[in-house]
């Protein structure tokens, strides 16, 4: 239960800070715990203060706050230290970039996402997608998000940079990217700024893998040809409307590692929890397996069957709303705001949890039951008074909201639906005897490991190996 808030001098109310360690502040729970540290938070009021070491952060509960930070009130706000941080090393690109110069490269970038534009890459997604998931080995427990992350990772180099399936790019970046992410994550944690610069093992390695990847970056664009109506050419080709300039080649670099970064591993992460959900839940399976098999009626998924899978579709938005892969984020407070009846001082860190704002019982009764019936057009209202079987607008912000909303969640869906009605086709998920898979809230929020047994639905066709 929130108790209501106090009001301090200013008259602004006083924003309850949750009593922590010495030194460590909340450092502790938050490591040990962190979906249940920043769920916790969300009773305790709807902006409370934390300490983690030496910074103290307001956490945003409120799902209307929320909305203020992201939509209203975005110009209040830039992205703040965990981006500045990350910028040297990933460049300026999209995610990165704050202002005008946001606002500019989104203008810039947009059509290259739009929906016509997508459509255009499905028959190549479809045809990736049958070749990737039919080749999966049958009977035998496999890495299935390691299988995943080389589908959704080779479908973005093809339909975005046009590099063909054989390309070696591929493997250079899987194996550069993993090991990217993983020390983005502690350099963006380590507020000291020292443990980055000490000579180790781990930090030769990251230098190492960003050498690789903006190596193999400029390798993807001195090959491209612009016979191809991909994002690269678009970049390439697009104009400022009041300057008419082009972007520069670094500009164009930078966006390129960007969208090889923020494209795969979240649309992957999701697919994973799709395939850990589907393995547990026959029941589900089975209707999307029913679906599949009466819109495809025996024939490969093609792209005018993309739109026709409502179930499907259903048991993505319910994954992304139990699982938001991006399930933490941060802003910085520019000037002094007004939220609600709060003042946040200027220079202030803000973070808010999509994870904890997803698992309200309010927004989404029973919220740990896994229940892609609650996003159907049939459903019942929720008790929040979110709008039945559709996505309420401030209750499920999985891609975010307002100015850096994801610009790939259209992309992100035709990937993740051509995937799962091809696996659907193919395979009956089980899960691996013996194992357990344990949420890991990371950067992003995955599965520790996905070790599944595909049992195959049909025989293979003719003459197939
Ligand atoms: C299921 C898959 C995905 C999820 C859940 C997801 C989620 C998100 C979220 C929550 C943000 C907002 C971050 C913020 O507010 O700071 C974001 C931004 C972004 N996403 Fe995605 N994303 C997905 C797939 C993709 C794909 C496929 C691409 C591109 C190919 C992409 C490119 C980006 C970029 C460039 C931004 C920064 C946008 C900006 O600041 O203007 N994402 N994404």
């Amino acid at each position: 239960m929130r108790s209501a808030p106090r009001p301090s001098r200013d008259g602004a109310a006083a924003v309850p800070t949750v009593r922590s360690w010495p030194v460590l502040g909340s450092a502790v729970p938050l490591a040990r715990d962190p979906l249940g540290f920043v769920s916790s938070l969300r009773t305790r009021g709807d902006v409370v203060a934390i300490r983690v070491g030496p910074q103290r952060m307001y956490v945003i509960n409120d799902r209307a706050l929320i909305r203020q930070v992201l939509v209203d009130q975005a110009y209040s706000f830039d992205k703040g230290r965990q981006f500045d941080k990350l910028r040297p090393w990933w460049g300026n690109g999209l995610a990165n970039s704050t202002g005008e110069f946001h606002l500019r490269q989104r203008r810039l970038m947009q059509p290259a996402f739009h929906r016509q534009q997508i459509a255009s890459y499905l028959p190549d997604m479809c045809e990736a997608a049958e070749q990737y998931v039919g080749s999966w080995p049958s009977g035998r427990a496999i890495a299935l998000d390691e299988e995943l992350y080389v589908l959704t990772l080779s479908m973005v180099l093809r339909n975005l940079f046009s590099t063909s399936a054989e390309d070696r790019s591929l493997a250079r970046v899987q194996a550069a990217l993993s090991v990217i992410l993983k020390g983005l994550l502690w350099r963006c944690l380590d507020t000291t700024d020292r443990l980055e610069k000490l000579p180790l093992p781990v930090n030769r390695r990251f230098t190492a893998a960003l050498t690789d990847m903006h190596a193999v970056v400029d390798d993807i664009i001195a090959r491209h040809t612009a016979d191809r109506a991909d994002l690269l050419t678009m970049l390439q080709q697009a104009r400022d409307p009041d300057t008419g300039e082009a972007m520069s080649r670094q500009q164009v670099h930078d966006e390129v590692c960007t969208i090889l970064i923020t494209g795969s591993e979240t649309t992957r992460s999701t697919l994973s929890w799709i395939c850990y959900e589907l393995s547990r839940r026959p029941d589900i399976q089975h209707r999307v397996q029913a679906e599949v098999d009466d819109v495809l009626a025996g024939e490969p998924l093609r792209a005018e069957h993309v739109e026709r899978l409502p179930y499907t579709r259903s048991v993505i938005t319910e994954t992304l709303r139990a699982y938001p892969v991006v399930w933490l984020l941060t802003r910085r407070a520019l000037t002094d705001v007004q939220l609600g009846s709060y003042r946040i001082p200027e220079g202030a860190v803000i973070c808010y949890a999509p994870y904890a704002l997803q698992h309200d019982p309010e927004l989404y009764p029973d919220p740990e039951h896994f229940d892609p019936d609650r996003f159907r057009a049939d459903a019942a209202p929720s008790p929040a008074g979110c709008p039945a079987g559709r996505r309420p607008r401030d209750a499920f912000i999985a891609f975010g909201a307002g100015i850096h909303s994801c610009i790939g969640e259209p992309l992100a869906w035709a990937q993740t639906v051509t995937i799962l009605a091809t696996l659907a086709r193919h395979w009956t998920l089980a899960p691996a005897p013996r194992t357990k898979v344990r949420p890991a809230a990371r950067m992003l929020l995955l599965p520790d490991r996905l070790p599944l047994v595909l049992h195959p639905r049909r025989a293979p066709a003719p003459g197939a190996t």
